[in-house]
């Protein structure tokens, strides 16, 4: 065999991407051939880029190895890893390219595990108490500025010490800091709930160890999640933040955006107190939200 030809069949540094994208060629859905040609060639140049000796290559696949590992029915590694490399904003961000009126979108994260329980509205979300009492209201509209009735607010949040209900089973009751709710005539939402804190996101698995090796930390800023949706709407997947809480310039899954933050007020003020019925003085986080009708989609 002459040197030209099995320089054709053999497999090289410099022609591994046309071989190995070659070997794809039969794919019968052609989104899928698009997707694997342009993951080898992106995966090649990295390994190119990076010359990982057999042990670092190694230590890679141990590393995914150790997030699969770590998954369970309420642990998902895998989306805290594209959490922190940044992917799950990326990923928003490009199926979100709404108008300048809507909401700005940020990610799901991995605590959306369990269907939220429908509540009337004014009902506690938080069902131990942890944290300080808090009202959370505000308006779903669409982007013409029409009040949207009937729109469904789906919120959930960690409690006071940082928490979801997931990863406390023994300790908090179910669904606590969980609820769906219905606006009013007016598009209004209104619940009490507890101001929510900063915390780490999971880190005692294989995504922790990353970023302490990359000396980052694991917080996130003070938030609640959100999800809004209305008939002929596209629906939107948010948080708000708390004003001045700590990390809101270094969330480690970068979903702070500047729109979503808003202040959580002392309110003194007995009138307001009991329209909402709660003690008073009180903290108050208003949030609207505005929701792009479906034919604006771009
Ligand atoms: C969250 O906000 O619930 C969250 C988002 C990304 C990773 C971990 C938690
Ligand atoms: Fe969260």
């Amino acid at each position: 065999m002459s040197s030209a030809v099995s320089a054709e069949r053999g497999f090289s540094e410099a022609n591994s991407v046309h071989v190995v994208v070659e070997s794809f060629r039969n794919t019968p859905d052609p989104r899928l051939r698009t997707v694997m040609a342009s993951l080898v060639e992106h995966l090649h140049a990295f390994v190119k880029e990076v010359e990982p000796s057999h042990a670092e290559w190694q230590q890679a696949v141990d590393f995914l190895t150790a997030v699969g590992q770590k998954c369970d029915d309420t642990r998902q590694e895998f989306v805290l890893l594209s959490d922190v490399l940044g992917v799950s904003m990326l990923v928003d961000a490009i199926n979100n390219r709404r108008s300048t009126e809507a909401t700005d979108t940020t990610v799901l994260g991995p605590f959306h595990m369990v269907d939220s329980p429908p509540r009337e509205l004014g009902a506690t979300i938080s069902l131990d108490g942890n944290g300080e009492p808090c009202v959370f209201t505000g308006q779903v509209r669409s982007a013409d500025g029409t009040p949207l009735s009937g729109a469904l607010v789906d919120v959930w949040q960690a409690n006071g010490a940082g928490y979801y209900d997931v990863q406390q089973p023994d300790v908090q009751p179910e669904r606590n800091l969980r609820g769906l709710f219905t606006t009013d005539d007016d598009g209004r939402f209104w619940l009490r709930t507890v101001v929510p804190r900063y915390y780490p996101i999971p880190d005692d698995g294989p995504v922790g160890q990353l970023l302490a090796a990359t000396a980052r930390h694991p917080n996130r800023p003070a938030h609640i999640h959100v999800i809004a949706g209305a008939a002929d709407h596209e629906p939107l997947t948010t948080h708000v933040f708390v004003e001045g809480s700590p990390y809101l310039d270094s969330d480690t899954v970068f979903g702070v955006k500047q729109s979503l933050i808003r202040p959580v007020e002392v309110v003194d003020d007995p009138a307001r107190a009991a329209h909402y019925r709660t003690a008073n003085p009180f903290r108050l986080l208003e949030f609207d939200i505005v929701l792009d009708p479906t034919e604006a989609r771009r």
